[in-house]
C-alpha cells in the first residue's frame, strides 16, 4: 500500500529540480546563479547539492503552474508547505525571489526548502532565511542539513561536524571537509543529538567566529553533556569575525581544512579559552576572578586524571603552588548537571 506520504515525496523532488532547472538554465535565474557564483560557489557544489531559484514573475507563480500540471489535488499541495494560503484560501508561492537550499532527510529525500534573500534590498522586515513550516514529512528538530552526505563521510573519518549555517556545510564540502552538518535555523535540540549519536562516537562543533557563535557552543555543550554524555566532543573556534564560509572564501579551501584539523579543542580548553578573553590577566583582581572561574570548570570534570592536567596547566602557566590549587579544588562542591 502506498504510504499517504508519497506523494508530498514526490512533489519535493520534482519541485527541487524546477528550481535548480530555473536557477542554471534560464534567464530568470541569472541574478541568483551570479549571486552564487560571486560567493565562491562552484557548479559543482550548486549541482550537489541541487542549489535552486524560485523566481518573482508577475502573475505567473511557477510552483502553483507547476502543480496545477501535475494534476494535484487542493489538500495535498496545502500539506507540503510550499504554498501560502490568502484570505480566499487560494495557494500562491511561499518562495518567492529567493535562492532555495532543499533540505533532505537521512535517506536523502527532499522534505523540505530553505530559501535565502539574494540581498535585502528595501524589504528589511523579511527573514533572511525562510523555511518550509513543519509538514507530514518535515520535522524541524530531528533534522539536520547535509546528513545523508555527511554520514557516509563520519564512517570514513569517525566524526561529525556541526557548523550553524547551510553555506558553511556546503562552503566545507566543497573544502573536502564533507562531515558537516546544520540544525534548521539557530535551535540545536536534543532530538538531534539523539541521530548524531547513533552515527558517530565523536562530534566537532565548528560555528561562526562571532560572540553569537560562542554563545551557541556554549549552549550547545551544554545540552550535549546532559543529552549524550558519551560523545566525543572536540570544538573549533574560527578565527573572530568568520564563519566556515567565509574563511574558505578568503583564504581557500585548503588553509580551511588545515585550520580545522589544527584548532581542536576540548570543551574544558574551549571554556577556558571563552572565560579570560577580554580579561587582563596581569591584573591582580582579574587574575583571581578568572582562576576561580577556571577552577569551577574543572571541578565539573569526572575524571581526576583530566582535572590533574588542568590543574598542572594553570599552576605552570601562572607560576602557581600546584598543592595550594588543588585545596581550593577541594572546597568546591561538584555541581551536578
Ligand atoms: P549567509 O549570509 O547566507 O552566509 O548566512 P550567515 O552566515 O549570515 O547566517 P547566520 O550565521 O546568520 O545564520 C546561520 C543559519 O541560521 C542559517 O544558515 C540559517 O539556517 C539560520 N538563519 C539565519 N538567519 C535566519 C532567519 O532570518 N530566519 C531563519 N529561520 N533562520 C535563519
Ligand atoms: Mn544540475
Ligand atoms: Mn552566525
Ligand atoms: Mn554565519
Ligand atoms: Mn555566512
Amino acid at each position: 500500500p502506498a504510504s499517504p506520504n508519497r506523494p508530498l515525496y514526490e512533489f519535493h523532488t520534482q519541485t527541487a529540480e524546477l528550481y535548480h532547472h530555473l536557477l542554471v538554465n534560464t534567464a530568470a535565474g541569472q541574478g541568483a546563479l551570479k549571486y552564487l557564483l560571486d560567493r565562491g560557489m562552484t557548479r559543482e557544489l550548486i549541482d550537489q547539492f541541487q542549489l535552486g531559484f524560485a523566481p518573482a514573475v508577475a502573475d505567473q507563480e511557477v510552483l502553483v503552474n507547476f502543480a496545477k500540471e501535475q494534476g494535484l489535488e487542493y489538500d495535498t499541495l496545502r500539506s507540503t508547505g510550499l504554498f501560502r494560503l490568502d484570505q480566499d484560501g487560494q495557494l500562491h508561492d511561499r518562495f518567492v525571489d529567493r535562492v532555495m537550499y532543499p533540505i533532505k532527510n537521512e535517506r536523502g529525500q527532499v522534505i523540505a526548502f530553505s530559501g535565502r534573500l539574494l540581498q535585502a534590498k528595501g524589504n528589511e522586515q523579511a527573514p533572511k532565511y525562510l523555511n518550509s513550516p513543519e509538514t507530514p514529512i518535515f520535522n524541524k528538530r530531528f533534522v539536520l542539513f547535509n546528513l545523508d552526505e555527511a554520514k557516509k563521510a563520519a564512517r570514513q573519518t569517525g566524526q561529525l561536524t556541526l557548523m550553524e549555517g547551510f553555506m558553511d556545510v556546503i562552503s566545507a564540502y566543497g573544502a573536502g571537509l564533507k562531515t558537516g552538518i546544520a540544525s534548521m535555523g539557530t535551535s540545536f535540540t536534543s532530538e538531534q543529538i539523539q541521530i548524531i549519536q547513533r552515527l558517530t562516537s565523536q562530534l566537532v562543533i565548528c560555528y561562526d567566529g562571532d560572540s553569537a557563535g560562542q554563545n551557541a557552543i556554549r549552549r550547545a555543550l551544554q545540552l550535549l553533556r546532559s543529552t549524550a554524555p558519551d560523545l566525543s566532543l572536540q570544538v573549533v573556534q574560527m578565527p573572530a569575525g568568520l564563519d566556515p564560509d567565509e574563511y574558505v572564501q578568503a583564504n581557500g579551501g585548503a588553509a580551511f581544512v588545515r585550520y580545522y584539523e589544527q584548532h581542536q579543542v576540548d570543551p574544558v580548553a574551549f571554556e577556558l579559552a571563552y572565560l579570560r578573553q577580554g580579561l587582563n590577566l596581569n591584573n591582580q583582581s582579574e587574575l583571581l576572578s578568572y582562576l576561580e572561574a577556571a577552577l569551577q570548570v574543572i571541578a565539573q570534570l569526572q575524571q581526576p586524571m583530566a582535572q590533574g592536567v588542568y590543574l598542572n596547566q594553570l599552576a605552570s602557566e601562572f607560576n602557581l603552588d600546584l598543592g595550594t590549587l588543588q585545596a581550593q579544588l577541594q572546597q568546591i562542591k561538584p555541581v551536578v548537571t
